[in-house]
């Protein structure tokens, strides 16, 4: 069997103690993987002036996947005095490393299942089995800002779009632009992902969320594209909803919902809703996959309050690593984790704090692994 080549992303805060987790199941379900450290996130960015340094970068050109753990992110305008002082002063700016990751090596797919587990004392309601497939490299995700507005912009929304023009004629560090592009080659791949997954695993219906009503241009080409789609794949239904009413709807009755479709903002919202519905961010796993890469993670962030604790959640990791088992093709070990996972759950005897418990990271993950 080949030994995998598995890039160590711990990044900042919390990554650190959930991947320790992560290495506990992992190292119990004996995949035969080489586990690469790599750095990541804002302490890089203040040490070197790079939160995603070119060795990182090299290193996860050469793996067949990652496991992340989370970055502390912060706005583009900082002041620079947490830079190591050579580096002050440089006007460098902090960019997400995980969106340029995601841009970087095309991890199109940001596929999140929110699975609730029977007895998790977090539940919303038993039973509920939702799959959401986000677009993870445009939309408003696409990077294309603007603050202030450039001149030629503001002459050419003057030109151009007259129905906004009062927005153009003020001051232009007095308005803001963040652009949404939606490329239809962009739609296609994702819906058919999705589509893709519903019949490999026997899910009945995809679900397309987005705002096509209101945001015309680029939900109505996500929309249309999803339609083309889904000619392809008869024997699955799809329908599709508005981004506000759906939100109201999959809490009402998450039971009517199978897998749900969306552009990258849509999808972000909806998956944190879902995770919320089967137990919340202890418990949210998240997979960006492409078509040579895949990157897996907790949805969370690296909860500096609690960093190096060991108090928080590890399921959310240990979850990412099955879904890392299943995407290297290992689903023998996939499954026993998920079981292991599931058991724990049940009995109730190991709880993290936010179950209501006082376990810590290491030792949930040593009761998963015990049940291996
Ligand atoms: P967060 O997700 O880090 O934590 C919010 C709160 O949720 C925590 O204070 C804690 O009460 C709870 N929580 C999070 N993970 C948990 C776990 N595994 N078990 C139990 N409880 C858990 O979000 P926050 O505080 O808004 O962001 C902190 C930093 O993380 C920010 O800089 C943010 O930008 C960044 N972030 C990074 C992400 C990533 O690396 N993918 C995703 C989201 C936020
Ligand atoms: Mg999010």
């Amino acid at each position: 069997m080949a030994e995998y080549k598995i890039a160590w992303l711990p990044g900042d805060g919390i990554g650190v103690d959930v991947l320790e987790a992560a290495k506990i199941v992992l190292d119990k379900v004996q995949l035969d993987a080489k586990y690469l450290p790599g750095d990541i996130g804002w302490e890089f960015w203040c040490k070197e002036g790079d939160a995603f340094p070119p060795r990182t970068i090299e290193l996860l050109k050469n793996v067949d996947a990652a496991m992340f753990g989370a970055i502390t992110s912060k706005p583009a305008k900082i002041t620079a005095t947490e830079l190591a002082p050579a580096l002050q002063n440089k006007g460098l700016t902090y960019r997400s490393p995980i969106v340029r990751m995601r841009q970087l090596f095309d991890l199109y797919i940001c596929l999140r299942p929110c699975k609730g587990y029977p007895r998790n004392p977090l539940n919303f309601k038993e039973g509920i089995d939702l799959v959401v497939y986000r677009e993870n490299t445009e939309d408003l995700y696409a990077g294309v800002e603007f603050a202030p507005v450039p001149q030629e912009l503001a002459d050419t929304l003057m030109k151009l779009a007259k129905p906004f023009a009062p927005f153009a004629k003020l001051p232009l560090d007095q308005y803001a632009i963040s652009c949404k592009i939606n490329t239809r080659a962009g739609s296609e791949r994702i819906v058919r992902a999705a589509f893709e997954f519903a019949k490999q695993h026997g899910r009945k219906k995809i679900t397309v969320v987005h705002k096509a009503n209101v945001v015309r241009a680029t939900d109505g080409l996500f929309l249309e594209a999803a339609k083309t789609v889904a000619k392809d794949f008869p024997g699955i239904k799809m329908d599709d909803a508005n981004i506000d009413a759906m939100t109201m709807w999959l809490l009402k009755n998450p039971f009517n919902y199978d897998v749900l479709v969306a552009p990258n903002l849509y999808g972000d919202i909806i998956s944190d809703l879902c995770a919320q519905m089967v137990g919340g961010l202890g418990f949210g796993c998240s997979g960006n996959i492409g078509k040579k890469l895949a990157v897996f993670e907790p949805t969370h962030g690296s909860a500096p309050k609690y960093a190096g604790q060991y108090k928080v959640n590890p399921i959310a990791t240990i979850l990412a690593v099955k879904m890392m088992l299943d995407w290297l093709g290992e689903s023998r070990k996939a499954v026993a984790l998920e079981a292991a996972v599931a058991q724990v759950i049940k009995e109730g005897k190991v709880r993290t704090y936010d179950m209501g418990g006082s376990s810590t990271t290491l030792q949930m993950a040593q009761a998963i692994a015990e049940k291996l």
